[in-house]
C-alpha cells in the first residue's frame, strides 16, 4: 500500500518560494537576500547592510525571478508566496560580472597598499563573481589621496563605489547628517557635510561597513595586513554597556579594535571611544616590575620583597581600607572583597568611580528587563542622564526604539542627544525631578490611570504611597521646574496606556541627595507598568564591572564619601587614581599606601608598595554589563615585563596571610568559588556565558502582597520637602 505523505501546512505569517530549485519558507516581508542566505544561498551584495534601509543603489544583487521581465535587486525584494529565483543561471550570473566590471572600471588595483586588502568584499566579491579580465582601457579616475574626513577616518576617493554604506549609517543610526554625497554621475563622491565636522561618536563604525578600502582608520592606516593580525574575540572595558569587540595584535601589540557583534548588547556597533581607545596598552611608560619604596624613593623589588612586605605590614596596621576600580572583573572584585573579610579582619573597601550607594532600596539593585527589550518598547522616559554619554552604544538602542514607534520621554536639565527623536522634551532641573515623578504619581494613581489587574495584586503599599505624596501636586511641580502645568499633566497621562513601557534613570538621580527619590521612582515604575514582565526598569550604572560591584557588595551600603568616610591607617587601591578624581583626601595621614596600576600615577607616585596590574586585553576574567549580562574577557597578549593580573597580586597578599583561603590557582577557580558564594552567580558558568554572555535572573516580581522585588514604598520622601 502506498501510504500518502502530506506535508505539515506551513507556519502563519510565513511565504514559501523556491530558491535555485530548493523550497524555502520565511516570514512575511523577509527580503529575497535574507530569505536566500536563510537557505545558505549567497547573492552577492555591497549596499545592502541588514541594520540598514535597503536602498538599491549598487546593482549587485541582480537576480532572475519567474513571471518578472527583468532581474530584480533582492535586497529590495520581499518574498512572495509561490515566487521562483534564480540566482546562478546565465542571466543573473552575466548581471553580476558586468556590475563588479563596471565598479572596477574606476577602483584602483592598489590592493597590495589598501588596508582593505585581505577582508575587502569587493575583492572576495571579484573572485567569486567578477570578470577574469576589463573590458575598460580608458584611464581610471583618480584622485589626490586621502583625504582627512575627521582625526581617525580617510577617505581615498578613487576607491568608493557609492554604496552610500557610510552616509545612511550616520544618518539612520546615530541620526546625525554629518556626511554626504556631492557631485553627480560618475563625479559623484562622498564628503563631510559642509559647515559640519564628522566628529560623530561613532564614525568608526563606518571604516567597518565600507565594503572597500574607501574609509580607513587613520590610527591604523599601514601598521599590519589583516593576515598579520591573531584577533581575539573580548569586551570593551571602556563603559557598562559591555560591547563585544576583537583585540588585535601583531608582535604583541594592540594595533586595533574592531566590533565582534553581539546583537542582544550592541547590534554590531561600537563607539569611537571603545574602537579607538588602546594606545594606554602600548604605552612604553608600563609599569614592569614592582617598586618599594626605599630612602625616600620608589625603587624596583622582586615579588616576592614587594608582596612579603605588603603582607607583613597590613597585618600589623589597626586599619585596612581597599578601594578598587569599578572595571576590575568579578574574580578581581570577589577576591578583593574576600581578602578584607577575612584576612584582613573586617576592612572597610570600596569601589571607584561610584557616583551614589551601592544599594538602593529594592532588593535587588540591577536593571529590570534587558537592552534588547528596550527596541519593543511603546513608551519610554528618560530621567535625569544622558545615555549618549555615558552608555553611548544604548542610546543607538534608544534611537531604534524611536524609529520603532516607541513615544521617547525626555526629562533632563540639559539638552539630550534623544531631544531630536522625543515625543516629550522637558528640561527639568535635577533636584526638581524627584516633585515632578511625584506629581505624576498623584495623577496617575488619583485618576487610576494604571493597570487595574496589575496594580491591584500590589495595592497594599498604594494607598499609604500616594497620601504621603499628596503634596506634590501638578501645580508644585510647574512651580519648582518652571514648566507649564498643562504640559507636565499631559506628559503624566502619556506615561501610561500605550504598551510596554521603559523607565530609566541615573543612579545618581535615583539616590541622592537623599533615599527617597529613588522609592519615588520605584512607585512611578510600578504605576506605569515599568516594573512588569515586558517593561524595563532601573538606574544605568556607568562603569564596566560597576554592577559587579554592586552584586559582590564592595562597597559600603551607607556610603556617599568613599570607603564610607572612614579614614584607615593603610590604603589598598587596584586601579584607582585618587589624583584624578580629586579625592586626595583619603591620602592624607596615611602610614602605608598600595597601588596595583598600569602606570606610575600620581597616586602611585605616593605608594610605599607599587604592583605593575595588567590591562583588560592581557587577563582573564568576567564583566558583569548594565543589564546583569555577565560576559567573558579573554587575554589577547602577554604583559610587559613581570606585570601580574590584578586577581593574582590579591591572592598572592591572601596567601600570606590565610593561605588556605586564597589557594585558587586561575581566574576558573576564583569564578567557581565566587558562583557558589553568590546565589545570582550561581546559575552561571564560564561555558554558558562563553558565547554572547548570559544575563543573570531577577528574583520573581511579588507575592501579590506588595511584597516581592517591587512594591510601593510609602516612608521615604518628607511630605514638606523633597530636600
Ligand atoms: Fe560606500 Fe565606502 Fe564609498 Fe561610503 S566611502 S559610499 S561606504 S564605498
Ligand atoms: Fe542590492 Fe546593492 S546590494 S542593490
Amino acid at each position: 500500500m502506498v501510504q500518502e505523505v502530506t506535508k505539515p501546512p506551513a507556519p502563519p505569517d510565513t511565504v514559501t518560494l523556491t530558491i535555485n530549485e530548493r523550497e524555502v519558507t520565511v516570514p512575511k516581508g523577509t527580503l529575497l537576500v535574507e530569505a536566500a542566505k536563510s537557505a545558505g544561498i549567497d547573492i552577492p551584495v555591497f549596499c545592502y547592510e541588514p541594520r540598514l534601509a535597503p536602498v538599491g543603489a549598487c546593482r549587485m544583487c541582480l537576480v532572475e525571478i519567474e513571471k518578472m521581465p527583468r532581474l530584480q535587486t533582492a535586497c529590495t525584494t520581499p518574498v512572495a508566496d509561490g515566487m521562483i529565483v534564480r540566482t546562478n543561471t546565465e542571466k543573473p550570473r552575466a548581471a553580476q560580472s558586468d556590475v563588479l566590471g563596471m565598479l572596477l572600471a574606476n577602483h584602483p588595483l592598489d590592493c597590495p597598499v589598501c588596508d582593505k586588502g585581505g577582508e575587502c568584499p569587493l575583492q572576495d566579491t571579484t573572485f567569486n563573481y567578477g570578470p577574469g579580465i576589463s573590458k575598460f582601457i580608458e584611464p581610471k579616475r583618480t584622485f589626490p589621496k586621502p583625504i582627512p574626513l575627521s582625526p581617525l577616518i580617510a577617505l581615498d576617493r578613487e576607491r568608493c563605489i557609492m554604496c552610500y554604506r557610510c552616509v545612511r549609517f550616520q544618518r539612520e543610526i546615530p541620526g546625525d547628517e554629518a556626511l554626504t554625497v556631492i557631485d553627480r554621475g560618475s563625479h559623484s563622491e562622498i564628503a563631510v557635510t559642509e559647515g559640519r565636522d564628522f566628529n560623530s561618536p561613532f564614525s568608526g563604525n563606518t571604516i567597518e561597513l565600507c565594503p572597500v578600502g574607501a574609509l580607513t582608520s587613520i590610527p591604523f592606516r599601514f601598521r599590519a595586513r589583516p593576515w598579520d593580525l591573531t584577533k581575539v574575540p573580548s569586551i570593551c572595558d571602556q563603559c557598562s554597556v559591555g560591547c563585544n569587540l576583537n583585540v588585535e595584535y601583531r608582535n604583541n601589540t594592540v594595533l586595533r579594535l574592531t566590533s565582534h557583534a553581539n546583537p542582544p548588547v550592541d547590534d554590531g556597533w561600537l563607539c569611537d571611544h571603545g574602537r579607538f581607545t588602546y594606545d594606554y596598552i602600548n604605552d612604553k611608560a608600563r609599569l614592569t616590575t614592582p617598586l618599594i619604596r626605599r630612602d625616600g624613593k620608589l625603587s624596583t623589588a622582586t615579588w616576592d620583597e614587594a608582596l612579603d612586605l605588603v603582607a607583613r605590614r597590613f597585618s600589623e596596621l589597626s586599619s585596612v581600607g581597599g578601594v578598587i576600580s569599578a572595571r576590575a572583573t568579578n574574580e578581581e572584585l570577589y577576591l578583593f572583597g574576600k581578602l578584607f573579610r577575612t584576612a584582613l579582619k573586617g576592612g572597610a573597601t570600596d569601589y571607584a568611580p561610584r557616583s551614589a550607594p551601592a544599594v538602593g532600596p529594592f532588593g535587588v539593585d540591577a536593571l529590570h528587563g534587558s537592552i534588547a527589550a528596550l527596541e519593543k518598547m511603546k513608551t519610554i522616559i528618560i530621567l535625569g542622564v544622558d545615555p549618549l554619554h555615558d552608555q553611548p552604544v544604548v542610546n543607538l538602542r534608544l534611537r531604534k526604539a524611536a524609529k520603532n514607534g516607541a513615544r521617547i520621554i525626555i526629562a533632563t536639565p540639559t539638552p539630550n542627544d534623544l531631544d531630536q527623536v522625543a515625543a516629550h522634551v522637558l528640561r527639568v532641573p535635577d533636584n526638581a525631578l524627584p516633585t515632578l515623578a511625584a506629581s505624576w504619581i498623584n495623577l496617575i494613581a488619583g485618576e487610576q490611570l494604571y493597570d487595574r489587574e496589575y496594580i491591584e495584586q500590589r495595592t497594599a503599599g498604594l494607598r499609604a504611597a500616594t497620601e504621603r505624596l499628596a503634596p506634590f501636586t501638578l501645580d508644585r511641580a510647574a512651580n519648582e521646574t518652571g514648566l507649564d502645568r498643562a504640559q507636565i499633566e499631559a506628559v503624566g497621562r502619556a506615561l501610561v496606556g500605550n504598551g510596554p513601557t521603559a523607565l530609566l534613570f541615573g543612579r545618581k538621580q535615583a539616590a541622592q541627595p537623599q533615599p527617597g527619590d529613588q522609592a519615588i521612582l520605584n512607585n512611578l515604575g510600578l504605576l506605569i507598568g515599568a516594573t512588569n514582565d515586558a517593561g524595563v526598569f532601573g538606574g544605568l550604572v556607568t562603569e564596566a564591572n560597576e554592577q559587579g560591584a554592586i552584586d559582590l557588595g564592595v562597597a559600603p551600603a551607607n556610603g556617599g564619601a568613599l570607603l564610607g568616610g572612614q579614614v584607615p591607617s593603610a590604603l589598598y587601591l587596584v586601579g584607582v587614581d585618587l589624583h584624578s578624581t580629586g579625592q586626595t583626601a583619603l591620602l592624607n595621614d596615611l602610614e602605608f599606601l598600595v597601588v596595583q596600576d598600569l602606570t606610575l600615577t600620581a597616586t602611585a607616585e605616593q605608594a610605599d608598595v607599587v604592583f605593575p596590574a595588567v590591562s583588560f586585553a592581557e587577563k582573564d576574567g568576567t564583566l558583569t554589563n548594565l543589564e546583569r549580562r555577565v560576559q567573558r574577557l579573554r587575554p589577547a597578549i602577554h604583559p610587559p615585563g613581570e606585570a601580574r593580573p590584578d586577581w593574582r597580586v590579591i591572592r598572592d597578599i591572601g596567601k600570606r596571610l590565610a593561605p588556605a583561603d586564597f589557594a585558587q590557582p586561575s581566574p576558573l577557580t576564583v569564578w567557581q568559588e565566587l558562583a557558589g558564594a553568590v546565589p545570582a552567580y550561581g546559575q552561571l558558568n564560564y561555558a554558558t556565558i562563553s558565547n554572547g554572555g548570559q544575563q543573570w535572573s531577577l528574583p520573581t516580581v511579588g507575592d501579590g502582597n506588595g511584597g516581592g522585588r517591587f512594591s510601593f514604598h510609602a516612608d521615604d520622601m518628607e511630605s514638606g520637602s523633597t530636600r
